[in-house]
């Protein structure tokens, strides 16, 4: 066993999460938590987790990053074709988790994903800038590739092709989680944590504390 890695201990003490004080709409209390996150700087603050399951009930996460948000959902864009995109196919629900260190708190959301309209996802294609706009377009992502050298080929392809002006490839763009669940999570002393969660009830956000 591990020694160094079992004795690392951290213990958490710099908030506390109580029913009183949590936000009725876990919308708005994602959007406080959120903008902690923000003020206080932390690298990749819009970082998250993103887990789907393929149609033989296999997991795969990874990191994605979070480019709206509203009542209407959680938006990240990728790829159509990729393995997450390909899990989506098959099976339209997936799993968010955001954790913050610094703040000793995490979010999950859980819920059925879809995609973006094609407005919404050209919307955001035009705001990245053109080096990242053609990775989007000329990457395919999760295929395998002989070397490093193929995807450098595939980029100068694209750029002697297209120039800096091209559209959106229908292969990439925008997908929205809607949510089904949260749980806030805040660290506390000696790992008892407090967790909140709100689940939809016949069209109301209730919220129970879980055993941490
Ligand atoms: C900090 C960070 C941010 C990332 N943001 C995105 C993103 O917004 N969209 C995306 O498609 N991949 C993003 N990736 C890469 C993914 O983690 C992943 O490698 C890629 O989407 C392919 O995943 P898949 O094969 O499961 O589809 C990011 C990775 C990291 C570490």
């Amino acid at each position: 066993m591990q020694d160094d890695i079992q004795k690392r201990r951290h213990e958490y003490t710099l908030k506390q999460l109580n029913e009183q004080d949590v936000d009725t709409s876990p919308f708005v209390q994602f959007d406080i938590w959120f903008k902690m996150a923000l003020d206080a700087n932390l690298t990749d603050a819009n970082a998250l987790t993103l887990a789907t399951v393929n149609s033989e009930g296999k997991p795969t996460a990874r990191i994605l990053l979070l480019k709206d948000y509203s009542n209407d959902g959680y938006c990240f864009f990728t790829n159509y074709k990729s393995k997450k995109g390909e899990d989506l196919k098959q099976n339209p629900f997936g799993a968010m988790v955001f954790f913050w260190p610094d703040l000793e708190k995490q979010i999950r959301i859980e819920g059925r994903i879809e995609r973006l309209s094609p407005e919404q996802s050209d919307e955001y294609f035009m705001v990245r800038p053109v080096g990242s706009r053609r990775a989007a377009a000329a990457s395919p992502q999760s295929s395998i590739l002989k070397n490093r050298r193929e995807l450098e080929q595939a980029i100068n392809d694209f750029k002697n092709k297209f120039g800096d002006n091209f559209k959106r490839p229908s292969y990439w763009g925008g997908y929205r989680l809607i949510p089904e669940k949260f749980e806030f999570w805040q660290g506390r002393e000696n790992r008892l944590n407090d967790r909140i969660e709100f689940v939809l009830e016949n069209g109301k956000w209730n919220f129970y504390r879980l055993a941490p």
